[in-house]
């Protein structure tokens, strides 16, 4: 790879920021770390959308000028990526003229062209979405995702993005990487199996005039969306500085939430190929964080501060679980039970604890040096250390390719835990009471080079901790970040440089101030013991790993028999804000018509399958007594999606 331009969605201004957009920004920090540890030149952009509706109505209930909502809001982004050690590179206002007059250029240029028309236009209008529906798209006199609509008639100027549909299929066909993951493709691709219509692209200034100006009609202001996407090349100097343009775009890395898919996945690259510029490289879209069944968002109000949750637990931990929980594609479940967990498992004991108990011995016993190791002494347990530590460096680099981040810092955990128990077995302590002092040597020497190379594969998600780790190991300032090469051979620590025991790097979070839950998992354990404690008894399974189920209510809308599988029913459910499908083995029990209408219960966060060629995205819940089967089922006016507990 030559270069890595990635960016994050830019985040409307009308409130502050909350747990989902520092995850998502925090992703990209990774993923630019990550790439600038293997010295590939980093291009890393975020910035703040801040025209529109939302803005110009959270404006007005704050009693301010839009631009003054801007100003005040922004720096609460610009405050929190610097809190959280965001290394972007470059951030974007879409009220800089660096920006606006980008935008108004294109759209003279698209008008000119004929790419641009004016109509006449009826239509449901989502306020919170900003966003039109047609009148078969609403879903019981709501949008899909369940906003209220209202009906607007008004003349307006249209983008003919039909022009472009064949091109875009095309390319998606041809491009298996553009849009990530496979579940996401497949769904814009399902949405571009229909007629793409023309994209309205105006709003009336006498509707809402806080936008940038159509350049050839004074009357309206642009459609946030065609104005927002164009930050990602308006930032790199499109039609201003063609050299930096070239460097940079097509772009490796456009990093959303699954939320905006369709704008990105549809809107962006026909506006693109208008433009005569190439698609972006890959799109990829994560799931969400849940709180309380629903996504967390700002209209749910059900949102975690992030300054707070680092404030509390530290910058670190906090990057630590969001990218250590989540499955990248798949929704999760954000709690502070969840927290408090991961962290004194991975963290407190088995890394914090590795490196304060190995650099104490280096203190104590050899001078606060790094010992020398005897390559006489190394024997077979130092060969099947070393060769840990390796896998863990070769799996998080597979991992990273392959956007599961997650199983790489699982691998990269597990070294450390390979690491812990070679401490335990060749006990360092009682080589220095019996006075083995080249053995000694060797065992501690063996201990910091693992620790050396999992803190550099560690330091992207955590740089300020993995960044002290590092200097206590007695590593030079311009090591202290890591590089592959260096990550990738033993022997890299040098004998005699000063080593000593950092302040606790990860001190445990007590559990016991976190309520019930935590009561019922046992009284808390000492430091170590949760790598054999660390599981429940036998038959139980801990609240933790209940909390990872997302049960939620769904309304069947669809039920049909699967061909060739006579047990097999084939169901299209509404999941409150999408719909699923669903393949589960009643068909003996239930004829397809006896269960559309019907709300059931199902496992929403369920990895998708495919039964018998059909794709199957979760499972529901039934009751089984011998030959009877009965589908679980929720009585009284309960909506599609709402969370079961
Ligand atoms: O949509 N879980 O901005 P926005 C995970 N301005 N990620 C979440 C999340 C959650 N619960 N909630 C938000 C906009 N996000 C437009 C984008 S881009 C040209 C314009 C993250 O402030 C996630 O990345 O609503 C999501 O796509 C984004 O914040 C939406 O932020
Ligand atoms: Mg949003």
């Amino acid at each position: 790879m030559d270069r890595f331009y990635i960016t994050t969605p830019i985040y409307y201004v009308n409130d502050k920021p909350h747990i989902g957009h520092a995850y998502t920004t925090i992703l990209a920090d990774v993923l630019a770390r990550y790439h600038r540890l293997l010295g590939v030149p980093v291009h890393f952009l975020t910035g703040t959308d801040e025209h529109g509706q939302k803005v110009w109505e959270a404006a007005r209930k704050a009693g301010v000028s839009p631009q003054e909502q801007c100003d005040r809001m922004v720096v609460r982004f610009q405050r929190l990526w610097e809190r959280l050690g965001i290394t972007h590179d470059d951030f974007i206002r879409t009220t800089e003229p660096r920006h606006t007059e980008v935008v108004q250029e294109i759209l003279a240029d698209l008008h000119e062209r004929g790419e641009i028309y004016r109509d006449e236009y009826e239509g449901w209008y989502s306020v919170s979405e900003e966003r039109f529906y047609t009148e078969k798209e609403l879903v019981d006199g709501r949008s899909p995702e369940g906003k209220p609509v209202e009906k607007i008639r008004e003349s307006n100027w249209f983008f003919r993005m039909s022009r472009h549909q064949q091109w875009l299929v095309d390319w998606i066909e041809s491009h298996p990487e553009f849009i990530q993951p496979e579940q996401r493709r497949n769904e814009t691709l399902g949405f571009l199996r229909q007629p793409l219509g023309d994209l309205c692209i105006s709003r009336p200034k006498a509707r809402m005039p806080w936008g940038i100006e159509l350049p050839f009609d004074r009357d309206y202001v642009c459609y946030v969306w065609f104005d927002a996407l164009v930050n990602y090349i308006s930032a790199i100097g499109y039609r201003r500085d063609e050299e930096t343009f070239r460097r940079w775009w097509p772009a490796d890395m456009h990093l959303i939430g699954k939320d905006i898919l369709t704008t990105h996945t549809v809107y962006w690259p026909t506006m693109l190929h208008a433009m005569g510029l190439e698609p972006p490289r890959t799109i990829f879209a994560h799931g969400w964080w849940l709180s309380g069944g629903a996504k967390m968002s700002k209209s749910e109000g059900n949102v975690t501060d992030p300054m707070e949750m680092a404030d509390r637990h530290g910058v670190d931990a906090l990057r630590y679980y969001l990218m250590a929980d989540m499955t990248l594609g798949q929704d999760a479940v954000f709690t502070e039970e969840a927290f408090a967990l991961r962290y004194n498992a991975d963290l407190a004991n088995d890394l914090g604890n590795l490196a304060s108990r190995v650099l104490r011995l280096v203190e104590r016993h050899c001078d606060g040096r790094v010992p020398a190791p005897d390559d006489a002494g190394s024997g077979a347990a130092e060969a099947a250390l070393r060769e840990a530590v390796a896998g863990a460096v070769v799996e998080m680099e597979q991992r990273l390719q392959a956007m599961q981040l997650d199983r790489g810092l699982a691998a990269v955990i597990g070294a450390v835990r390979e690491t812990n128990r070679y401490v335990d077995q060749c006990a360092p302590w009682s080589l220095a009471r019996s006075g083995e002092t080249a053995r000694l040597g060797t065992v501690l020497y063996h201990a910091l080079e693992a620790l050396r190379i999992v803190s550099g594969l560690l330091h992207p998600v955590m740089p300020g901790r993995m960044a002290e780790l590092r200097r206590a190991l007695g590593l030079a300032e311009d090591e202290v970040e890591p590089h592959l090469d260096r990550l990738r051979t033993w022997g890299g620590l040098e004998a005699g440089r000063p080593a000593a025991a950092p302040p606790s790097l990860f001190p445990r979070i007590d559990r016991r101030r976190t309520a019930a839950a935590g009561a019922a998992r046992g009284t808390a354990k000492p430091a170590g013991a949760a790598k054999k404690g660390g599981k429940p008894a036998a038959g139980t399974i801990s609240f933790r790993d209940f909390s990872r189920f997302v049960l939620r209510t769904a309304r069947v809308l669809e039920a049909a028999r699967v061909e060739g599988a006579d047990r097999l029913l084939r169901l299209v459910v509404d999941l409150g804000d999408e719909r699923r499908q669903l393949v589960a083995g009643i068909a003996a029990a239930y004829a397809p018509e006896d269960l559309v209408g019907r709300t059931i219960v199902v496992v929403a966060n369920l990895e998708p399958a495919t039964i018998r060629g059909v794709r199957s995205e979760g499972m529901l819940l039934a009751a089984q007594h011998g030959d009877t089967l009965s589908v679980i089922t929720v009585a009284g006016d309960v909506p599609p999606g709402t969370p079961v507990s």
